[in-house]
């Protein structure tokens, strides 16, 4: 049996374990969302022996030199000694900067770095807090404009993340995981052609971020943004988008309600076939609005969407 070591520690793991379960079930926290690959919360850093990597395309080549992996995705094949990512020593120190709630259920928070960040719209990072709960969240912010980073958390549910953010004060200490790009963003070339920004729920915090880019680089093509919400009090920037449908009149904003949401798939068309579609939210909604894009004609390739798995 191969042999596993942290540290100090070392343990016998049958062959073909996963990582992330042979080292969680011998104590050592490693933290994990998705378990998909998806959201890189269970980053460790493979020092001697190699684990066999099932999504080796999931980090970049740089990365995967500088010997990390998703622990969610190896299976322990041989002798491995690996360290576990520390928030104190391989992520950025934040201090929570700002506290909000723009809706009933979504919590706006917004954090000062200990020095600047460089990353685009559309791009999330894993927040992790104090007690060493790590969650990815999108970026709702754009370097360019504003002075802090900016997430919107659905607190809707009781979950780890959001209980801890539900008690924030101003001031927290918080650390910034790995930056990530999904596919979400902004391109320039997109400048004449229709833009479709189709948010549900806090999948709104990615796509504020590219709609502002976009307007921001001048693009001269429509731009339909559709919010989708349990209700009408969970349009939670509704007056934010107001004030940029005013100003900008290639901008026009809709807002639709989980009770509305049958009658708006089934009445979606395509009125141009050079329409782009950026799509966000939880799987079943992101799902629904991919699947009736692809029927109404909108080809594969012009659909990007982020999806927002919850910890398995
Ligand atoms: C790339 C990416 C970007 C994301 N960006 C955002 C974002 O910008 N904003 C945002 O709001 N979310 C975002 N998410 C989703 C967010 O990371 C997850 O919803 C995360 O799991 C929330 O963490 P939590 O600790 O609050 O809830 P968790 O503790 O992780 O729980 C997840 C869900 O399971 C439920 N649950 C927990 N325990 C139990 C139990 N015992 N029985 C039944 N149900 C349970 C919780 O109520 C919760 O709804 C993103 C996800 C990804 C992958
Ligand atoms: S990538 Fe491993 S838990 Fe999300």
């Amino acid at each position: 049996m191969p042999e596993l070591r942290v540290g100090e520690w070392a343990w016998s793991v049958a062959v073909g374990s996963n990582l992330l379960d042979a080292l969680n079930l011998a104590g050592i926290a490693v933290p994990y969302s998705c378990r998909a690959g998806s959201c890189h919360a269970c980053l460790v850093r493979c020092v001697q022996g190699e684990p066999q990597d099932n999504r080796p395309e999931a980090l970049t080549f740089a990365q995967r030199e500088r010997g990390w992996r998703l622990a969610c995705q190896c299976q322990v094949r041989e002798d491995l000694q690996v360290e576990v990512f520390d928030p104190r020593r391989d992520g950025l120190a934040a201090t929570v900067a700002e506290l909000a709630w723009l809706s009933p259920t979504v919590l706006r928070l917004r954090l000062r770095p200990e020095r600047p960040l460089r990353y685009s719209a559309g791009q999330h990072l894993v927040l992790w807090t104090e007690q060493g709960v790590a969650r990815p969240y999108s970026l709702a912010s754009l370097p360019e404009e504003d002075r802090y980073l900016e997430f919107h958390l659905d607190c809707r549910q009781p979950g780890a993340f959001s209980d801890a953010a539900r008690r924030f004060q101003v001031g927290a200490p918080i650390r910034l995981g790995e930056l990530r790009g999904g596919a979400l963003h902004y391109d320039p070339d997109w400048h004449a052609r229709p833009l479709w920004l189709l948010a549900a729920g806090t999948g709104l915090a990615p796509l504020w971020g590219v709609l502002r880019e976009a307007l921001r680089q001048g693009h001269a093509g429509p731009i339909r943004l559709v919010h989708l919400a349990q209700d009408d009090s969970e349009h939670y920037l509704a007056s934010g988008l107001s004030e940029l449908s005013a100003q900008f009149p290639n901008l026009s904003v809709e807002y639709v309600s989980a009770a509305e949401l049958p009658d708006f798939l089934a009445k979606l068309r395509l009125v141009s076939r050079q329409t782009l579609a950026l799509l966000c939210g939880a799987p079943a909604s992101v799902e629904a609005l991919a699947k009736r894009l692809y029927l109404a004609g909108l080809p594969r390739n012009q659909l990007l969407a982020d999806v927002f798995v919850a910890h398995a």
